[in-house]
């Protein structure tokens, strides 16, 4: 089997300067959702229809990964035909998707592979029963329940609108077939492009053997063409991830202020509290305390048992076991050791303006209420620094040494 993702659109109505496919969910590119439920069903080679700005989305795709470039944007038929030219198997079986639709599950695809095969069927189509069908192709079946055609909104009668069962613009088709059938879609006079939809049309009058596969949950056909379907398809991640990671264990007190996004790991037992922000590949372990109001961003590593509170925002650093940062803190660019006190007010203050600066912070240490450490800086082991005061750039503070004072000065070495 090889796959064709549809993402030559424009995204018009995101009035944006990034390519739709691009916009983060949770952190993570649309397309990126939709490339990982392609990859774990499977398939021999992966191509990607890209237009619009195409250059971005080919960087983003990296290697591996076919593209070609839809130059006129003349509809989904004409997509996939681009796909073909350079996919070049008239054998075979190929799934098609939009690049466009993150709530897709991976089971979902899985089993509507497992049907196509298992029916020999020459296409399947997957489909939803949804409350409010505008705006997508409605399906419409004979009186024996066969379905016979894909009807777009703009053409259908008032009678075919009112059907619920709607297209999600997932796909299996034999190639041979499909190939045969693309070759006889007309342009659509309303929309002036050739609709991949009506190869379904084309296929059941010949006789084909067309079957369709309804997902349990409506809310994965979503496409996002939107900032607002954007906004709606990262509430549904958001909560689904959550609700992964309470199933493993860990405690979410509040689901509907906490925004885990994809790439985060937490171990068990640990207590993510309210209003609580934690970004990109951030690394928790285990037994720690999150929140209320924090700010984890990239980079961040917390060994076990780490407690981090109110408005403290950690950013490329690591916390040892049983570190403690509580209040008000930031902490960007700095390794803190295991059993480390970090005082309320504490900042490293870790850009000097062109470069980014390291502070490192040795177990045992502590750092005393509203410390400035203006980085590169060393604490060392069990060493200790007074309530306000401003460790110099490049200053070392010695093992179980004491410092205060601004700037701050030395007054015991151990
Ligand atoms: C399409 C389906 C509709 C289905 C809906 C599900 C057609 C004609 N209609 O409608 O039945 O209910 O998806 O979301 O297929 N694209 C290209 N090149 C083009 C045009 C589109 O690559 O020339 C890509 C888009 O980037 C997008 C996908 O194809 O990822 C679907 O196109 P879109 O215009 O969003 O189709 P819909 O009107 O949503
Ligand atoms: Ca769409």
């Amino acid at each position: 089997m090889n796959t064709i993702i549809l993402a030559a659109g424009k995204g018009t109505r995101m009035k944006s300067g990034t390519p739709k496919v691009l916009h983060p969910v949770c952190g993570r590119p649309l397309l990126r959702y939709v490339l990982d439920v392609v990859q774990s069903v499977g398939s021999l080679k992966i191509c990607v229809v890209i237009g619009h700005q195409g250059e971005h989305v080919r960087r983003f795709l990296g290697k591996g990964i076919l593209t070609v470039v839809q130059r006129r944007l003349l509809g989904t038929a004409d997509a996939v035909r681009c796909a073909q030219k350079i996919l070049r198997s008239s054998s075979g079986d190929v799934l098609i998707l939009c690049g466009d639709t993150p709530l897709l599950k991976k089971e979902t695809v899985r089993s509507l592979v497992r049907k196509f095969r298992r029916t020999k069927a020459d296409g399947i189509v997957l489909t939803a029963e949804v409350g409010d069908p505008s705006g997508y192709g409605r399906i419409v079946r004979d009186w024996q329940g066969r379905m016979t055609a894909i009807r777009e909104e703009k053409d259908a009668t008032e009678e075919e609108r009112r059907i619920r069962e709607i297209n999600v613009g997932v796909y299996c088709f034999k190639a041979r077939a499909l190939s045969a059938a693309l070759k006889k879609v007309k342009l659509n006079p309303v929309k002036k492009e050739y609709y991949l939809t009506d190869v379904i049309g084309v296929l059941s009058r010949r006789g084909a053997k067309i079957e369709t596969y309804l997902t349990g949950e409506p809310q994965e056909g979503w496409g996002v063409n939107s900032r607002e379907d954007l906004a709606a398809a990262q509430q549904v991640l958001r909560q689904r991830f959550l609700r992964y990671w309470m199933a493993e264990g860990v405690t979410i007190e509040d689901p509907q202020t906490t925004f885990v996004e994809a790439d985060v790991r937490i171990g068990r037992d640990t207590v993510i509290r309210p209003f609580t922000v934690i970004e990109g590949n951030v690394r928790i372990g285990s037994r720690c305390v999150i929140g209320p109001f924090t700010h984890l961003r990239p980079g961040t590593r917390l060994a076990d048992e780490v407690q981090i509170g109110n408005f403290a925002e950690v950013s490329r650093s690591r916390l040892g076991t049983k570190t403690l940062m509580k209040h008000f803190s930031f902490a960007g660019d700095a390794e803190i050791g295991r059993h480390v006190n970090i005082g309320a007010g504490t900042v490293t203050a870790n850009y000097d303006g062109k470069n980014k600066n390291k502070t490192v912070i040795k177990d045992n240490a502590f750092i005393g209420s509203d410390s400035i450490l203006v980085a590169p800086v060393k604490v060392g082991r069990g060493a200790m620094t007074g309530a306000g005061c401003v460790v110099k750039k490049g200053q070392v503070v010695p093992d179980g040494g004491v410092i205060v004072g601004v700037p701050g000065r030395i007054i015991k070495k151990i």
